[in-house]
């Protein structure tokens, strides 16, 4: 099967620091690959590439196959990669519709032309699918608890119907309940046929829904490993130097 998403040798500095260096990296469609590593390891920074918001000095990308350029993030939403930031960019004194329908404006595809009513019925619908539950979609967001706008954020991201959802550390400021909420909506994700790529520092998250572990250790690739919680010591070796492996 061609991978969704593959990157090859990818690698970018800033000055003197090699943030990246040769590093690949392949997601599925209905995959949910965690890319996991240090502080510095390098995360951030391949989601930026991937996501057009800083592209790498060097990388070879493709997507469903076709060599494609990242050079901007409209690039990235052009091709079907929505990026959810760990601040969100919600408003606050906006009800859920109106954040779910920020922006749109910029989109194609009509929606800018949809009238208040249509805009609840269409986000009640996604919401309900995703089996996210909120107060109500006219509550303002700002009334609505760390899971509930995470929840928020990621049913955004998926208004432009895309094929990759990357998530930069979802649940970081999220309590137990929360993060389980966050992960569930995760995994519908995947089964609904999406590549899902997460970067999370708490690796009882990332064995909760990876079907696939990338460990980045020095901007380096440093280990793949099956989302398996019986290797968890090996992840954890790759994470800090102790070991390499190759996903078995
Ligand atoms: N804009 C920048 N200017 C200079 N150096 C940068 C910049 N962005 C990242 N770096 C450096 O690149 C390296 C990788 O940083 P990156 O943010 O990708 O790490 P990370 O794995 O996301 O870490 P964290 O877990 O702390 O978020 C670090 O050494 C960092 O200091
Ligand atoms: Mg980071």
């Amino acid at each position: 099967m061609t991978p969704l998403l593959t990157v090859t040798g990818a690698s970018k500095r800033y000055g003197a620091v090699e943030a990246l260096r040769d590093v690949d990296i392949t997601v599925d469609a209905g995959e949910v690959v965690a890319l996991a590593g240090d502080n510095g390891a390098g995360k951030s920074t391949l989601i930026k590439a991937i996501s057009g918001v800083a592209p790498a000095d060097e990388a070879t990308i493709a997507f469903e196959g076709r060599e494609v350029h990242i050079r901007s993030p409209h690039d990235a939403s052009d091709l079907g990669i929505a990026v959810v930031y760990q601040d969100l960019a919600l408003c606050d004194n906006l009800d859920v519709v109106a954040n779910l329908y920020l922006g749109t404006e910029a989109r194609e595809g009509g929606l800018r032309f949809m009238d208040e009513i249509a805009m609840e019925g269409k986000a009640s619908e996604l919401l309900h699918s995703l089996s996210v539950r909120l107060p109500s979609v006219r509550a303002e967001v700002g009334t609505l608890s760390g899971g509930q706008r995470q929840s928020v954020a990621i049913s955004r991201a998926l208004l432009g119907e895309p094929k990759l959802v990357v998530l930069d550390e979802p649940t970081a400021a999220l309590g137990v309940s929360q993060t389980a909420q966050v992960l569930e909506l995760v995994k519908r994700l995947r089964s609904r046929g999406l590549g899902v790529l997460i970067v999370s520092h708490n690796l009882a998250d990332v064995f909760e829904v990876a079907d696939r572990i990338v460990v980045l250790r020095l901007g380096r690739n440093a280990g793949e490993f099956p989302g398996d919680p019986a290797r968890h010591a090996d992840v954890v070796g790759a994470i800090t130097g102790a070991t390499v492996a190759v996903a078995g």
